[in-house]
């Protein structure tokens, strides 16, 4: 077996402890957050989406953060895709993102709620006109016979919708409201941080974990 040990990296630039972060854990996805938009600009809001189907089969995707709050991390999309499927069959979820240049990552475990009908139209209007007319040309997830059948749909949306684009009924917003998070800090030697928060009984508690 060849190892792919050309490419290993030493993580030295930051460390994480107990006395510098926030207590509030949005807080300090926040701060991360907006380091993260700094040295890490190529889709920083870019997050692995894990769910389990109604067969407790895994699967995981990348979507796009568009949102967060203390109410939690909203994405769009499809609401009869696999992802969609899934999370009505077992709403618990789990995001993770990752950011190369500053050796960091978040995990984030919660529940996927749909996000209010206002909100998703609110988003929705903001897209551009071709962003709008995919969504309803794309039946995410679904087998499509080529390329050519794909363009074709997507053709038939711009003659129908002129004037404007609706949302269509099946796409719009879930969010994950946290009950757990666990900011990881690459440091030397594979001896990294990592410091959790959980949800217990309304507070946030921290601890941390053996790399
Ligand atoms: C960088 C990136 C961003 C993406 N953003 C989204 C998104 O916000 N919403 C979405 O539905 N799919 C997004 N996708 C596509 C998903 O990864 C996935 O292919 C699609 O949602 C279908 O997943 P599913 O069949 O598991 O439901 C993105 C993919 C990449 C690589």
């Amino acid at each position: 077996m060849k190892f792919l040990n050309e490419s290993r990296k030493d993580y030295l630039q930051f460390q994480l402890d107990e006395g510098h972060i926030d207590a509030d854990p949005i807080n300090q996805f926040d701060a991360w957050y907006h380091q993260a938009c700094e040295h890490s600009p190529f889709e920083p809001n870019a997050m692995q989406l894990s769910t389990v189907s109604v067969d407790n089969h895994p699967s995981n995707r990348v979507v796009l953060l568009k949102s967060y709050n203390h109410d939690g991390f909203v994405f769009f999309t499809n609401y009869n895709s696999q992802k969609a499927r899934d999370i009505a069959a077992n709403p618990t979820v789990a995001l993770t993102f990752f950011w190369p240049s500053l050796e960091q990552q978040i995990r984030i475990e919660g529940r996927a709620e749909k996000a209010p009908e206002s909100v998703s139209v609110a988003y929705f209007n903001t897209r551009p006109r071709d962003a709008q007319l995919s969504a309803w040309a794309s039946d995410q997830s679904a087998v499509v016979n080529n390329r050519v059948d794909l363009e074709k749909r997507m053709n038939e949306m711009r003659e129908k919708f002129t004037h404007g684009v609706p949302k269509p009924e099946w796409w719009g917003g879930f969010i994950v409201v946290p009950c757990r998070f666990e900011f990881w800090q690459g440091r030397g030697n594979r001896f990294h941080d990592r410091l959790v928060y959980e949800l217990k009984n309304d507070d946030w508690v921290t601890h941390r974990l053996c790399p």
